[in-house]
């Protein structure tokens, strides 16, 4: 590794086919932003110092980049004159002198990972190149700049789409975006750079040319896998990095011993951690900071956003987000399992079940047709079907607490703020609006009464309504 490694990110333009409010390097794939997953890779490559380069957007384009990468330096380029101008613009900001290896990378794309970058770095020092550049090659070579080697094979220019010959533009090698430099050099071929091209721009590009001219050596790095250093410009191939993101994504869980049955449904964010024997069935998507423990069998048709699933739990037909799932315990199918939900060892939220902000302890159930909004429950208690915990009194939320133990009836509304203690039990039907003493049977439903005859009776009037 390069002992002195500088990373400068570009992400001042701002992305105009992505038709967006949002900057594209913001744009979300496979769980965090574009410039997310850039970030990321470029902390693996362990680089001395890091300068983003912003411009369009910098007030949200700043902040979410120093969240990613808390070290960064941010460089403001005020017009986009350019690459070669916003690579000036951050060796600015550092005082306009470096020293060591810089590596020049783009903000936009999401397949790029942390040893490709530190391999390209290793390559170019152990080379002891002026420039080394990232290149690929493409099927559509469109709009790339183009790889211009002489007889020998060695790298005479980069040429990009709108200053190229015919000839040229049929060379189907391209500059990913990605260069890595001298550091000595770049300071000065950076202020040789003019912007006398088709696109009136300074073109970090033309670097290749000017060392080549000095007799310096240029050398080019060809990665096989293309898609690394693929951006997305537009929504249509956010999505294909998308899929496939998410492709290499399920198949290096699958390698890491999970089991996933149908990796065209099943969708996992960057940052989720599984463990082994996780088993995933069709139509789950996990997402953010999603844990789950070993055994645990997610889905089908299950979405969990930043939920920690214990070992061995069942999760079926579930939408979750921060939920806690205890070990062994049982979840749907048909549960919405709201912020703050934390279930214990062993227990069960069941089928047409909504739970928010409520603690349910080890192995207590509450299996249908529920409610549960704010509330605390015991161990070993069992909340009758079709409970209500009416924590909402129109102007503010309060809470329930059940105790261990106890047993609710069925259709019951729990009023709060009220509370049901230990070993207590709860008639069917019952209102609870005033607390439940441990071991006590609250009944609120009024006493029965049948009326005998009333079908033959309602009969007779109906008959003498018709006359
Ligand atoms: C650039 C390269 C091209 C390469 C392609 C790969 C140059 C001159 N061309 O072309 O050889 O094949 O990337 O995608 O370098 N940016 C700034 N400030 C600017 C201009 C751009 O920060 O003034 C940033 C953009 O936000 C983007 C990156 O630099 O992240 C590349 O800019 P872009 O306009 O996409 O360059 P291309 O024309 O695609
Ligand atoms: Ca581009």
């Amino acid at each position: 590794m390069p002992k002195n490694l500088t990373v400068v990110v570009l992400a001042a333009g701002g992305g105009t086919r992505m038709k967006s409010k949002t900057m594209k390097v913001l744009h979300p794939i496979g769980g965090r932003s574009m410039i997310g997953h850039v970030l990321h890779a470029v902390q693996q490559a362990e680089p001395t110092q890091i300068i983003a380069v912003v411009g369009t957007q910098r007030d949200t384009v700043g902040p979410h980049i120093l969240e990613h990468a808390p070290g960064a330096v941010l460089a403001v380029q005020e017009s986009l004159d350019g690459t070669g101008d916003a690579v000036r613009v951050a060796l600015q900001a550092i005082g306009g002198s470096v020293t060591g290896t810089v590596l020049v990378v783009t903000g936009d794309t999401p397949l790029l990972r942390g040893e490709s970058l530190r391999d390209f770095a290793e390559e170019h020092d152990a080379a002891e190149r002026a420039v080394s550049v990232l290149t690929g090659v493409v099927g559509n070579p469109f709009g790339y700049g183009r790889i211009v080697r002489n007889d020998e094979g060695d790298v005479e220019a980069i040429v990009e789409e709108k200053d190229a010959t015919p000839a040229q533009r049929e060379i189907a090698e391209i500059n990913s975006g990605i260069l890595a430099f001298d550091a000595e050099f770049l300071t000065g071929a950076i202020g040789q750079l003019r912007n006398h091209n088709a696109g009136g721009e300074y073109y970090l590009t033309d670097t290749v040319g000017i060392a080549r001219e000095a007799g310096l050596t240029v050398g080019a790095h060809l990665l096989d896998d293309v898609m690394q250093t693929e951006g997305a410009n537009d929504r249509v191939q956010l999505a294909t990095l998308g899929r496939e993101l998410n492709r290499r994504i399920v198949v290096d869980w699958m390698r890491a011993g999970v089991t996933v049955m149908d990796p065209a449904t099943t969708w996992i964010d960057a940052d989720v951690v599984l463990s082994r024997d996780v088993t995933l069935l069709p139509g789950t998507q996990l997402i953010g900071a999603t844990v789950v423990a070993e055994d645990a069998v997610i889905g089908p048709d299950t979405t969990l956003k930043d939920c920690e699933i214990g070992v061995g739990a069942r999760i079926v037909r579930t939408h979750g987000e921060l939920a806690v799932i205890g070990d062994g315990a049982s979840v749907g199918p048909f549960a919405y399992l709201r912020p703050g939900t934390s279930l214990g060892e062993a227990g069960k939220i069941g089928t047409f079940v909504e739970t928010k902000n409520s603690t349910i302890g080890a192995g207590s159930k509450v299996p249908h047709l529920s409610y549960v909004g704010d509330a605390e429950i015991g161990e070993a208690t069992n909340i009758g079907a079709g409970t209500i915990f009416a924590n909402y009194d129109g102007k503010k939320k309060h809470r329930t607490t059940v105790g261990s133990r106890t047993k609710t009836g069925s259709n019951n509304t729990f009023i709060a703020p009220v509370s049901i203690g230990d070993d207590a039990s709860t008639g069917g039907g019952t209102t609870v609006r005033r607390d439940v003493p441990d071991g006590a049977l609250a009944v609120s439903a009024s006493p029965q009464r049948n009326i005998a005859g009333w079908a033959a009776r309602r009969a007779a009037l109906d008959s003498d309504d018709e006359k």
